[in-house]
């Protein structure tokens, strides 16, 4: 495999392990901040759709109705049919996140409020809540330690008028520039992997190799064993 290659399936691979960014729990001063941020009104039923640990959950104002999903405790968001006024104010796992989107669309009559990475939002996701009825009518940023990148809380409620514009399309560089830049990426992309992680994979695959031989060597010897043991 040459080593281009190598370097996507590193990649590959990384991304279809669990995403640890789905299980980030949220500091509860944090949680109580959003909550307070978000226009709840009393007799509003919110619907906590990833719960963890209760960070919003236990923290919603006793004036609303509310109930939660979390998975891991046996309860799948997307199985939750019903409507409700609201879907959070909650941290969803940040790898699902335009299915999220979609089925909070489906669900929620009055608005969805959402911790998620500041990356994890564009024009298409905008573009779709917006689609649905939604405007987003609210956005606040902030940083969570350890957590990748600025983390964004984002309002979106039905029938409310956006306050972000964007553009759906792309706009292109002029052809020379857009090569020059791609070729100066791949050279840096490059060298990023060979100084994080060639070494590390070579060390690792050597190791890995080592093993099966070792393991190979073993059974031959016991094999070998037991067949002389036979013999006598
Ligand atoms: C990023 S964590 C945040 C938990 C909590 N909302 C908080 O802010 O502390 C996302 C949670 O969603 C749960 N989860 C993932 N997929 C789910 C699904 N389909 N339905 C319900 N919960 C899910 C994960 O187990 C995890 O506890």
């Amino acid at each position: 495999m040459s080593d281009e290659k190598k370097k996507f399936a590193w990649v590959k691979n990384l991304k279809d392990k669990d995403n640890p960014n789905d299980k980030k729990m949220t500091p509860k001063g944090l949680a109580l901040k959003l909550i307070d941020m978000t226009p709840i009104k009393p007799g509003d039923f919110l619907l906590d759709g990833f719960s963890g640990k209760d960070a919003f959950y236990s923290q919603y104002p006793s004036s609303v109705k509310k109930d939660w999903c979390e998975l891991d405790r046996g309860r799948d968001f997307f199985e939750w049919n019903n409507k409700v006024d609201w879907v959070g104010p909650t941290n969803p796992p940040y790898s699902k996140i335009t299915k999220v989107l979609e089925h909070s669309c489906k669900i929620a009559t009055k608005g969805i409020a959402l911790l998620i990475g500041i990356i994890n939002i564009g024009p298409n996701r905008i573009k779709m809540l917006e689609d649905n009825g939604f405007g987003i009518t609210h956005f606040h940023i902030c940083n969570v330690k350890g957590w990748f990148g600025k983390s964004l809380f984002l309002i979106a409620q039905k029938g409310k008028p956006s306050i972000i514009t964007y553009d759906i399309s792309y706009w292109k560089m002029p052809k020379d520039e857009n090569d020059e830049y791609t070729n100066k990426q791949k050279e840096y992309q490059h060298k990023y992997y060979v100084k994080n992680f060639k070494d590390k994979m070579m060390k690792y695959r050597a190791n890995r190799n080592k093993k099966k031989i070792e393991k190979k060597t073993k059974k031959k010897l016991n094999h070998s064993k037991s067949f002389r043991s036979k013999k006598h």
